[in-house]
């Protein structure tokens, strides 16, 4: 941080200009985590969930380094994220989760030599659309019990002579579980039971596992795995960190402190003044808020991270802004970077005191949030 002869601050260090919130992508916690990955999955092949801007990471990066650490293939949520993808030269085989939504996505998906799941007899109907001679690659997802996309468990063996007879390229089969976090849910021995019978005799590879079941469910490695939440280094578990799970936090979540104010014994801070000062306050202004993805129903108490000192969120988080208790942090100056999630502070724990996953706080960062890679 800049200061005059006096000692003030004069402005934010940067020779240019600072940035205001900054996620800061670490590629090496992705590969180290994919390796990780790895030894969970023995000889299963690895399909790394990078939907969805890969999980609010920034697509292009993650999935090139993913793919440089020896990922199998990537999985997207749909058309749009598949291209992007293809646009970047991300040279693995992405598979559509969704699968196709029309026509012309089939057409596409077709073009772009996609692999698309088919959930539903419509999506059927869209691959049979396409002209002779092009011949999709499918993935069939049966739902043996999340009840959320598949087809009935007893429709593998008509399914799979569909593909047959229409010279579909079959990759494999597919199925999600529902409550893999959740140690001893009995639906997950159910799902498991439901996907091998429905398969048993027909060929082609088997897909179940996302981060959850990779870790805690060795019976449902099968020939895929395809987890995400993990490769961004977050714990699926609500009673296990991810560093016991060998896993390392791929973004830290940064602010920056732009006001300090003195508030006095009884006065309140922010909207709706539901966080009175109990004794003499110092409280930081730091520059984030829900328009940069910190949810605003964070209670008073969250912690954030100053250097390496927790210092409590006070008063409701605002569009633009959030306050903290600096009152232990006597050395704390305008231009201090807080860190809002990260390394010393997983956004697990951040998310539990939303009331949320970590999935929906990476997802939930906004487009004025600016992004840095270090590889
Ligand atoms: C079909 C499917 N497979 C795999 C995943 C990856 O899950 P996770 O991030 O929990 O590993 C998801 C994510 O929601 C999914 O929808």
């Amino acid at each position: 941080m800049a200061t005059t002869a006096a000692g003030r601050p004069t402005a934010f260090a940067s020779p240019h200009y600072e940035m205001r919130v900054i996620a800061s992508v670490d590629l090496r916690a992705i590969r180290h985590n994919l390796l990780q990955v790895r030894r969970y999955a023995g000889d299963a092949r690895v399909m790394a969930a990078v939907k969805a801007d890969a999980y609010g990471h920034g697509a292009v990066p993650v999935a090139r380094a993913l793919a440089q650490a020896g990922a199998d293939a990537l999985a997207v949520a749909c058309l749009e994220e598949a291209v992007v993808l293809r646009r970047a030269d991300v040279g693995l085989p992405i598979v559509l989760l969704e699968g196709v939504l029309s026509a012309d996505e089939a057409a596409a998906a077709a073009r772009l030599a996609l692999q698309v799941v088919v959930h539903a007899p419509w999506q059927l109907e869209l691959l049979a659309g396409l002209p002779a001679g092009v011949a999709p690659a499918v993935w069939f997802k049966l739902d043996t019990g999340m009840h959320r996309l598949g087809f009935a468990p007893q429709q593998a063996g008509p399914l799979h002579a569909q593909a047959v007879a229409r010279g579909w390229s079959l990759c494999g089969w597919m199925t999600h579980l529902a409550c893999a976090d959740e140690p001893g849910h009995p639906l997950t021995g159910q799902q498991l039971q439901r996907f091998a019978g429905a398969l048993a005799g027909l060929p082609g590879a088997r897909s179940i596992a996302n981060s959850a079941a990779l870790i805690d469910h060795p019976e449902a490695r099968a020939d895929w795995v395809r987890p995400g939440l993990v490769l961004y280094g977050a714990s699926p578990f609500a009673d296990r960190d991810a560093a016991g799970l060998g896993l390392r936090p791929a973004m830290n979540l940064d602010a920056r402190l732009i006001a300090i104010q003195q508030v006095d014994a009884g006065e309140t801070i922010g909207y709706g003044a539901v966080y009175a000062a109990e004794r003499p306050l110092r409280v930081g202004i730091i520059a984030a808020g829900y328009a940069d993805g910190v949810h605003r129903v964070l209670p008073s108490g969250t912690p954030l991270l100053l250097g390496q000192r927790r210092v409590p969120l006070v008063g409701r988080v605002s569009m633009d802004m959030l306050a903290v208790d600096l009152t232990a942090v006597a050395a704390a100056r305008i231009g201090d970077t807080v860190r809002l999630w990260g390394e010393g502070l997983p956004a697990e724990q951040i998310a539990r005191r939303a009331g949320t996953l970590a999935y929906e706080l990476f997802c939930g960062l906004t487009r004025r949030v600016h992004f840095r890679y270090h590889d």
